[in-house]
């Protein structure tokens, strides 16, 4: 049998994760899938620039390059804004390449309409890697939670606010110098404007209600404000009355499936699950009528757990590859 033949569209952060751990792990791969994964093309913007791939990898500017590749099974998207991930994504769908991505904006701006249209074309599309980086949310809730209905999620989805946060609390950081830190790391986009602001936490929350109602936000309807605004001295008030401040996602959904949002900062106290998520961590907790409330908590940001979550959707994704390739 073949390889799983995969490209991967994005060499930053998230891309060159992806290849490093498809590389790294190919044992494992292989007893999961039953075949080696193969990085065939990888899309970038600049040719020019030297990429630390093993040399027979396609290293390419033009979506096209890779569409004609014969027996593309796998893209992975890791580009930013809807634009032109979503372009390649629609036509990667539509020539039966199944896709997986981390872009949550996006997944946020398009993701019904990504989904609808694999489904009409018998394509798989894995999205873990777009809500709270390594913790496996989307997968807890749509493979987990079926019988439960969710009406309550309240969640630190912004994993470089919150490591902000907790450093601008615990080490009186300015928001600068937690800003360049969590830059540092890899936590933040290239662009920080929608990690601080609470939209990167919005195309979240979106994503999140999108995927609990099947109905898409009414985005002037969600209250959106990120930490930009908040200064040391709110921080270290808070800490005087025993509260620390997170940057939180809520979304309460009603008997009729009517969804109520929001993302802003909020002072929460040591009995609420989200007072001690810390650092780079994501805390997601969720309420539904059977199970009660579940915590959910891990990295939300970082090469390697947006990349690990990346290839959990490969693996599952394995075993509607073998239909494709016979079909293509
Ligand atoms: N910049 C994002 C964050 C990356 O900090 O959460 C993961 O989506």
């Amino acid at each position: 049998m073949g390889s799983i033949k995969v490209a991967i569209l994005g060499f930053g952060t998230v891309g060159s994760g992806v290849y490093e751990l498809i590389e790294a792990q190919q044992e494992r791969l292989i007893q999961l899938t039953g075949r080696r994964v193969e990085v065939v093309a990888v899309l970038v913007e600049d040719v020019s620039r030297q990429r630390d791939v093993r040399p027979d990898v396609l290293v390419t500017d033009d979506f096209e390059d890779i569409l004609r590749l014969p027996e593309l099974d796998v893209v992975f998207e890791a580009i930013v804004g809807v634009e032109p991930g979503f372009t390649h994504l629609k036509k990667a769908i539509e020539s039966g390449v199944q896709v997986v991505t981390a872009n949550k904006e996006l997944f946020a701006h398009k993701g019904i309409e990504l989904r609808e249209l694999a489904e009409e074309c018998d394509v798989q599309v894995g999205f873990e890697a777009t809500v709270a980086g390594g913790v496996p949310i989307i997968g807890a809730l749509t493979q987990l939670l079926r019988m439960n209905r969710i009406v309550k999620v309240e969640a630190i989805l912004n994993g470089t606010s919150n490591y902000m946060l907790t450093k601008m609390r615990e080490e009186q950081m300015t928001i600068d110098e937690a800003l360049s830190e969590a830059q540092a790391l890899g936590y933040a986009e290239a662009d920080p404007t929608n990690d601080i602001e609470g939209f990167d936490a919005l195309f979240k929350v979106v994503i999140l209600s999108e995927l609990l109602t099947e109905v898409k936000v009414d985005w002037n309807q969600v209250r959106c404000s990120g930490i930009s605004n908040l200064t040391s001295g709110d921080i270290n008030h808070a800490s005087t009355r025993g509260e620390r401040i997170k940057h939180v996602g809520r979304l309460l959904i009603d008997e009729e499936g009517q969804v109520e949002a929001e993302v802003r900062p909020v002072s929460v106290d040591e009995a609420h699950k989200l007072y001690s998520i810390e650092g780079v961590d994501n805390g997601v907790v969720v309420t539904a009528d059977l199970v009660g409330e579940l915590v959910f908590q891990g990295p939300g940001a970082g090469k390697y757990p947006t990349a690990s979550v990346m290839i959990e959707d490969l693996v599952l994704i394995s075993k509607s590859i073998k239909k494709t390739a016979v079909s293509r």
